[in-house]
């Protein structure tokens, strides 16, 4: 690695530990059943994924597809009744242990499909996983053009608390030059579909460190989202990742200082200027408003609680095991993965994963997903599910960041980061990455 890589604070989004570009086929193909014997379920969450959107933008590497030939939906919608069915089944089909205390429909683009297909979705989630809509969280993923009126009123019918809406930019120029094609007059009567329905909370995505972006034209698209008073905010730094239109267009020409300290900047006026207008920061990427009714399950913690994820796209967490489907970026491979799902008849199985008992990765989940919280990781918490304090465990590491000035020491029940050290989130998770991580994620980047 060079010294700008090293230095550079824009590395690694890690939203999830580990990616899914580590996962792996699983030789022995271990049963649902047998992996979810021992583990607890009485606050799983449930995650539906739809690989499908109208247009593939240029930074975006989710799974996902352009469009779908006539069919693919409704198939698509079989496989995963299928697939519901048997991870029910592997469960315990009926048991009163198993409750959802989550859910989330994501993509892709969920919207991307029909009002009517919306429904089957929620009715798998329902009748196949026994999850309770109407009673938990449930955030439902969507972008501007598929926001419509009657897809918009099936999801609050059914329960949806959270609507989340891709926008990126307010500057019909930065959407083009982030090859996301739209409007910003269909953006904004999106946001008014959305406010005219009785879903509690708007999230809105933007981006920062786009081509031709300034500090005025990013402050001028933070108005524009803070005049419909979202509840939350998202702001993603830029990321040109492999194998997508953006890198494609213009190949990653490496480390890049300069434009390093323009996200930094954008980072820094995006996050100021949303704390000066009521928002509290929960992370480097997330904002609340601060009078907004809290929200989330009440007894659903992300670094320790399972997930079951259905579709081709989606992963799932046990304590000794993530796995998920076979995972690409190129269209083509997409496309097969997809079509292969949509064919199989057998969910009994893990196919591609990671363990995450050998290696100490869960407590390098555990570190990762509280310590890029603004809140920070309870020592206490850590303590007691691994029967030391995480200096013991990654000492250097810790050490290195106090050095940088990236950690408080206010308080010692508390590990918590500095407004530094939330800016680098991006280059702290990666030093937390395991040598076994590390090495599996420089073997796929090299495929
Ligand atoms: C599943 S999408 C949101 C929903 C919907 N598909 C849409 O685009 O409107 C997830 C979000 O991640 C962010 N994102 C994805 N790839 C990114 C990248 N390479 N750089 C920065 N942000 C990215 C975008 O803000 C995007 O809205
Ligand atoms: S950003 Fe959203 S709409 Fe664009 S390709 Fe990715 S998932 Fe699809």
């Amino acid at each position: 690695m060079t010294t700008a890589q090293l230095t550079s604070p824009y590395q690694h989004y890690v939203y999830a530990y580990p990616h899914k570009t580590v996962y792996r086929e699983l030789e022995e193909r271990p049963l649902l059943r047998d992996l979810w014997a021992g583990e607890a379920k009485d606050a799983l969450s449930l995650y539906l994924h739809i690989p499908f959107c109208e247009v593939r933008c240029g930074f975006c590497n989710l799974f996902t597809r352009i469009g779908a030939p006539d069919g693919l939906t409704g198939a698509y919608l079989d496989a995963l009744e299928r697939q519901a069915t048997a991870v029910r089944e592997a469960l315990g089909a009926g048991a009163d242990e198993v409750r959802f205390a989550t859910a989330a429909f994501g993509g892709g683009t969920p919207t991307f499909l029909t009002a009517a297909e919306l429904e089957r979705l929620c009715d798998i989630a329902e009748h196949r996983m026994g999850a309770d809509l109407r009673a938990v969280p449930l955030s439902v993923e969507a972008s501007p053009a598929t926001a419509t009126a009657d897809r918009l009123a099936v999801l609050a019918e059914r329960g949806t608390t959270r609507l989340s809406l891709g926008i990126q930019s307010f500057v019909d120029a930065e959407a083009r030059a982030a090859v996301r094609p739209q409007r910003r007059a269909d953006v904004e009567a999106a946001l008014g579909r959305i406010r005219d329905t009785a879903v509690p909370v708007l999230n809105i995505d933007l981006i920062y460190g786009i081509d031709g972006q300034t500090e005025q034209t990013w402050l001028h698209s933070l108005d524009a989202a803070l005049a419909w008073r979202p509840e939350e905010l998202y702001l993603y730094p830029l990321y040109v990742r492999p194998g997508t239109g953006l890198d494609r267009r213009t190949p990653d020409p490496g480390p890049d200082p300069a434009w390093d300290e323009q996200r930094l900047r954008l980072y820094r006026v995006g996050r100021d200027h949303l704390l000066a207008h009521g928002y509290t920061q929960q992370s480097m990427r997330m904002f609340r408003r601060t009078d907004a009714p809290p929200q989330g399950a009440d007894d659903y913690a992300c670094q320790t609680d399972g997930m079951i994820g259905l579709g081709c796209g989606a992963r799932s967490y046990t304590r000794a095991l993530h796995y998920s489907f076979d995972y690409a970026v190129g269209m083509q491979q997409i496309r097969g993965i997809i079509d292969d799902y949509v064919t199989t008849d057998d969910f009994t199985h893990a196919e591609f994963g990671h363990a995450m008992e050998d290696h100490d990765e869960s407590r390098r989940r555990h570190l990762l997903q509280s310590l890029l919280q603004a809140e920070g990781l309870q020592v206490a918490d850590y303590r007691a599910r691994f029967g030391g304090a995480p200096a013991d465990d990654f000492g250097p590491e810790l050490e290195r960041f106090a050095d940088r000035g990236w950690l408080t020491d206010a308080d010692p029940t508390t590990l918590r980061l500095t407004p530094e050290g939330l800016a680098h989130s991006d280059a702290i998770g990666p030093e937390l990455f395991s040598p076994a991580v590390r090495a599996a994620m420089a073997e796929y980047d090299r495929k």
